[in-house]
């Protein structure tokens, strides 16, 4: 018996690929995998019950206190972002694909599907972790390869040949109101792409936030949150300690009701394309605010001037998906340690549409209020005098030679 485990979200793209595995590639056992990391619950739900109506053997398989711990958190530590983005498909992939590793070694397949096209940035991110894991598989994806045409060619598959495909299959799609957005949403973001959204001069309509109230429905009263961070990660709100996946939850309600978190950017594609991505992730702009807001009360001017490299390269390494990369884990060894000074509370002021610090303590404060007040006892003024008279030698004495 051929065994493919095919990554299934539910959507069209991977649910073409069901009868297409059977036809065209030969498996006579298709596995469906669908990796729950907080999108919504009726996704998964459809997703299980289109893989059942296809007769696939169909797993889903709940993630989400995973991705939390595992992803998310790595990725706060490292402040983690990519052009502007607080990267949250990227950083879901690597989970998506371990789980279907998982499954596969389970049950003895030894071929992975998946539902990636030839533009994007997902099919580095999930063949990576396939090939790192599973070194041997095979794997497919059939909307990169394109459609057969009678003559042996193929090309890019059309969204009417794939819905005439799907008709002609049995696959239940959904009953098609025109599909305007690409949506990819996990607990750590949301993201909108596609239809007018690709030019980059047009303003994003309102309907494409999910997350996020626009300006006009925020409450007037500004919300304060005080997040409680224990070595680099949240962990308690307002003094009530929180489950890393409730903590997220909360957070990405309070915020997204005060239209705190969206994102509107032009991305470079790891294949170098520009596109033009909108974003919302209240949750992860808010923790990664105050994050920082930590970090800069305890971590010395080099440490932190050394961590703003560390971390872009550490969201560079973690938006092409390389989770396993020995630089990765380079770079975690100083964060990780700084990251034992990280503890203590930050509050946040979340109003119409702005995420503002307005106090940060910690034990690990490197600040004290006797030295930096005006009248301070130990701070002897007049031992500056002479660190002032040195400051700059080299290039004084470099505009000295200038003049000659
Ligand atoms: N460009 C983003 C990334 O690579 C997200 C793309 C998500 N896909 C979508 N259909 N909205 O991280």
């Amino acid at each position: 018996m051929k065994k493919i485990v095919l990554v299934y979200s539910g959507g069209l793209d991977t649910s073409v690929c069901i009868p297409l595995m059977r036809e065209e590639y030969g498996f006579d056992h298709v596995i469906t995998v669908t990796v729950d990391v907080g999108q919504p619950a009726d996704d998964i739900k459809q997703a299980e019950e289109r893989a059942v109506s296809m007769g696939t053997e169909h797993y889903t398989v709940d993630a989400r206190a995973e991705f939390v711990q595992e992803y998310c958190w790595p990725s706060v530590k490292a402040n983690g972002d990519y052009q502007g983005y607080p990267i949250s498909t990227s950083i879901a992939r690597p989970l998506i694909a371990l789980k279907a590793v998982e499954k596969a070694q389970e049950l003895g397949a030894t071929a992975f599907g998946h539902g990636c096209t030839g533009k994007g940035n997902d099919q580095f991110r999930i063949e990576y972790i396939m090939r790192t894991l599973m070194p041997e598989a095979q794997i497919i994806a059939p909307m990169r390869e394109g459609k057969l045409n009678p003559d042996g060619s193929r090309s890019p598959w059309t969204r009417t040949e794939e819905i005439d495909y799907a008709n002609a299959h049995g696959v239940v799609i959904p009953q098609t109101k025109d599909k305007i957005w690409s949506i990819d949403e996990n607990l750590w973001g949301r993201s909108i792409e596609g239809g007018h959204l690709e030019e980059p001069n047009y303003s994003p309509p309102e309907e494409i936030f999910q997350w996020t109230r626009g300006l006009g429905a925020c409450p007037d009263t500004p919300t304060l949150l005080t997040i409680g961070f224990e070595n680099g990660v949240p962990v308690s709100l307002d003094g009530v300690p929180y489950s890393p996946l409730d903590l997220v939850l909360k957070v990405n309600k309070l915020a997204g009701d005060n239209g705190v978190g969206r994102v509107d950017i032009m991305e470079d594609r790891m294949l170098g394309l520009k596109v033009r991505e909108n974003y919302e992730c209240p949750g992860a702009v808010v923790l990664l605010l105050a994050h920082k807001a930590l970090e800069a009360l305890v971590g010395t001017q080099s440490e932190l001037k050394f961590k703003s490299s560390v971390d872009r390269e550490w969201g560079e390494l973690a938006y092409k998906g390389l989770w396993f990369d020995p630089f990765k884990e380079d770079l975690e060894a100083f964060i990780n340690k700084l990251q034992e000074r990280v503890t203590g509370t930050v509050t946040v002021r979340l109003a119409k549409g702005s995420a503002v610090v307005v106090g940060r303590s910690s034990e690990f404060a490197l600040y004290n209020e006797d030295l930096a007040s005006f009248d301070s006892k130990t701070f002897d003024q007049s031992e500056s005098l002479g660190m002032v008279k040195i400051h700059g030698l080299q290039s004084r004495m470099y505009w000295l030679l200038k003049q000659k």
